[in-house]
């Protein structure tokens, strides 16, 4: 294998550990033998600073994470015909993530990092809702929650090399996000104006039918996470350069 590309691949790993320990240091050996135990080590011990983020970098919290809005409107119903925009999102639980496997790409600049949510992860917020539910014309708003249950998530990284200053730099160039659950519970307060027993009817048919309504809210979740660890990583990686942690 390539020891300078393995070598990128470590870097946001390391730069990561680094700011954590108030040191910057290779923390993984590139040719030990326990090299996927070592990343597994290193990535489980940058959670508790993924959680809290890095204000002096700009880096946000990741748990919970904020995001100002969540237009699901574009992935209307395939199912269940209803658009939902969603407002002032928390989501919290992403801190619990316990790390199980780590891949590196030799060819590449990519790392994929799978890991379970040993909680829930919750939703919050504020929601817009139109469409219709057994034919019931939807036009709700209010508050809303979304519990995502035993998750199994990727988190898959893919960047390259570049030169700022004479300074060797890494840029994430997408975050992806995939994920498992094994139940999703919602709850959309107010989903018909006026009418609590419908309202709870609604959600009653919205949570007997949670599979479907992921698979429209699923590329939205994972794009919205994905991005918000891409900005995280990209204000970090964008001050810290190569040659502090490695030598060429
Ligand atoms: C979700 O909403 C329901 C109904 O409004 C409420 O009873 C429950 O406490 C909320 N859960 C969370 C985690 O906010």
């Amino acid at each position: 294998m390539d020891r300078r590309i393995i070598g990128l691949t470590l870097i946001v790993i390391c730069i990561l550990v680094g700011i954590a320990q108030g040191e910057q240091r290779e923390l993984c050996s590139l040719s030990a033998k326990n090299l996927p135990q070592c990343l597994i080590t290193s990535i489980q011990s940058i959670i508790p600073i993924l959680v809290k983020g890095i204000p002096r970098y700009g880096a946000n919290p990741m748990d919970p994470m904020h995001i100002d809005k969540l237009d699901l409107s574009h992935s209307p119903g395939k199912t269940l015909n209803v658009k939902h925009k969603f407002t002032n999102v928390e989501i919290s639980g992403l801190g619990s993530a316990v790390i199980r496997h780590v891949r590196l790409n030799p060819q590449k600049v990519e790392v994929d990092v799978n890991a379970i949510l040993s909680k829930p992860v919750v939703l919050t917020g504020n929601y817009i809702s139109q469409g219709k539910i057994i034919s019931l014309p939807i036009r709700g708003g209010g508050k809303f929650n979304i519990t995502l249950v035993n998750m199994r998530a990727v988190l898959k990284m893919k960047g390259h090399e570049i030169n700022k200053n004479g300074k060797r730099h890494i840029v994430l160039d997408s975050v992806k996000f995939p994920f498992k659950i094994d139940k999703m519970i919602l709850n959309f307060e107010n989903l018909l104006r006026g009418n609590k027993l419908l309202s709870e009817t609604l959600n009653n048919v919205l949570n007997e039918n949670w599979e479907a309504v992921l698979l429209d809210m699923k590329p939205s979740f994972e794009e919205a996470i994905g991005s918000a660890f891409q900005d995280f990583a990209n204000k970090i990686l964008s001050r810290v350069p190569v040659s502090s942690l490695v030598q060429d």
